[in-house]
């Protein structure tokens, strides 16, 4: 087998154009205390691989670790700033959200363009065009400039026009973040098909089982450098641990950090009649983290000591962005949700079945006060740390996702 796309100690530098600082005291204390520049990024630092004619092969790492950089490499839409990429054969990529179409030009034109860069006759494309709109389903769409498209019709096109050109290289970048499971699946659909007929695969998803079984071989890149490469399988396996031990070490992390705090008078208060004895931040699947995904479901579990019957408790809790905002603060009386009486040990949770955090670092408090909530029987004050990650997430401005659905209107004449 010869290789098709072969990385030879490639190298990708950004230079990053810093904006000026916007607030007095910025500029005044960055006058005082010369910052240091930082005005260059290494996205990929000798990265060196070959993907073999007719393979599947999967890039994988956490956010910004340079796999789309990767990718833009191999579609020659980047250069690298030091080291070779070799491509043989004709390449259809289908790369993150807006890098691949003409806003201004329609769907139809687009379809056209697609297929002109990568030196197909308009009438090759004509003959292709009722299957890619077939395939996209969404016929009554085509005339409309491309801007005006919804993420899901944007990846729709984009992947039926992708895949229609006949292409030795497939490359897809998280394609599947977007667009309905019936539609996903029908992409995996084809791109299965295209393995089948031996095309080479570049497939990028933080769907890692689909990686696990799409894919022959892989690449983890951990901070724009190779940490493995391999069966795709071991690769993955080896991803997945260490992100289990970054976790896990975070939560060590918290756990020492809480136990420094707590003794700080404070950030810890109350006449301890029941005690605030634990906290934890319960998944789905039942085990405590505190690095969690947007919209993923959280049970904020407080576990407490009461020494004797204290009755009509109120359990709350804070939630803080890192910069210091209060974000939100529910309790059990305002919910309405009324504890008769505590005594001995048990646990008040809350199920946030949707966490709506977008990615960021925050920390929570929590309290439990008696029934007028002037006393506290402990107060523990951001005691405790949130992660949210938001992995192929789309939303990406602002602190928390809005839960809202879009609509459009046309005024008449
Ligand atoms: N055009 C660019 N200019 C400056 N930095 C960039 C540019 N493109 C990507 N980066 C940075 O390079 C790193 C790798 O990004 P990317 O390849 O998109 O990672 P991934 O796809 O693995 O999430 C990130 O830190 C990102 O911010
Ligand atoms: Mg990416």
């Amino acid at each position: 087998m010869s290789a098709q796309i072969e990385f030879e100690r490639v190298s990708k530098r950004f230079i990053l154009h810093r904006e000026r600082s916007d607030s007095v005291q910025e500029r005044v204390s960055g006058l005082l205390r010369p910052r240091a520049r930082a005005d260059e990024f290494w996205a990929l630092r000798d990265v060196s691989f070959s993907v073999a004619r007719g393979e599947s092969f999967g890039l994988v790492g956490h956010n910004g670790a340079g796999k789309s950089t990767a990718l833009k490499l191999m579609t020659r839409i980047l250069e690298p700033t030091s080291g070779r990429v070799r491509i043989h054969g004709r390449v259809a990529a289908l790369l993150e959200l807006g890098s691949g179409f003409h806003p201004e030009l329609s769907g139809r034109d687009n379809v056209f363009l697609y297929g002109s860069l990568l030196g197909l006759s308009r009438r090759d494309m004509a003959a292709r065009l009722e299957e890619i709109v077939a395939f996209a389903g969404m016929a009554e769409f085509l005339d409309m400039q491309v801007k005006y498209y919804s993420s899901g019709m944007y990846t729709r096109l984009a992947f039926a026009v992708a895949t229609s050109v006949d292409p030795e290289i497939l490359i897809t970048d998280e394609v599947l973040a977007v667009g309905d499971e019936a539609f996903q699946r029908k992409c995996m659909d084809r791109i299965f098909a295209f393995r089948q007929m031996g095309k080479t695969i570049i497939f990028v998803s933080h769907a890692l089982d689909t990686v696990r079984t799409l894919c022959d071989r892989a690449v983890w890149l951990d901070h724009g450098t190779v940490r493995a490469t391999g069966v795709a399988g071991d690769v993955v396996d080896a991803y997945l641990a260490d992100v289990n031990r970054r976790e896990r070490e975070e939560l060590a992390r918290q756990d020492e950090l809480a136990a420094a705090l707590a003794d700080d008078p404070r950030r810890r208060f109350g006449s301890h009649d029941v005690e605030i004895i634990g906290v934890e931040l319960v998944g789905v699947d039942g085990a405590a983290r505190t690095v969690f995904r947007t919209g993923e479901q959280v049970r904020i579990r407080i576990r407490y000591r009461a020494r004797q019957v204290v009755p009509r408790p109120v359990f709350g809790l804070a939630v803080h962005h890192e910069g210091g905002l209060l974000l939100a603060g529910p309790n059990t009386r305002f919910a309405g949700f009324d504890i008769p009486m505590v005594h001995g040990d048990g646990a008040v949770e809350l199920l946030v079945t949707a966490l709506p955090l977008l990615a960021g670092r925050y920390f929570l408090s929590v309290a439990v006060y008696d029934e007028t909530m002037l006393h506290p029987f402990d107060h523990h004050d951001r005691l405790y740390r949130l992660t949210v990650q938001n992995e192929g997430g789309r939303e990406r401005f602002g602190v928390m996702a809005l839960d809202g659905a879009w609509s459009w209107h046309v005024s008449g004449q």
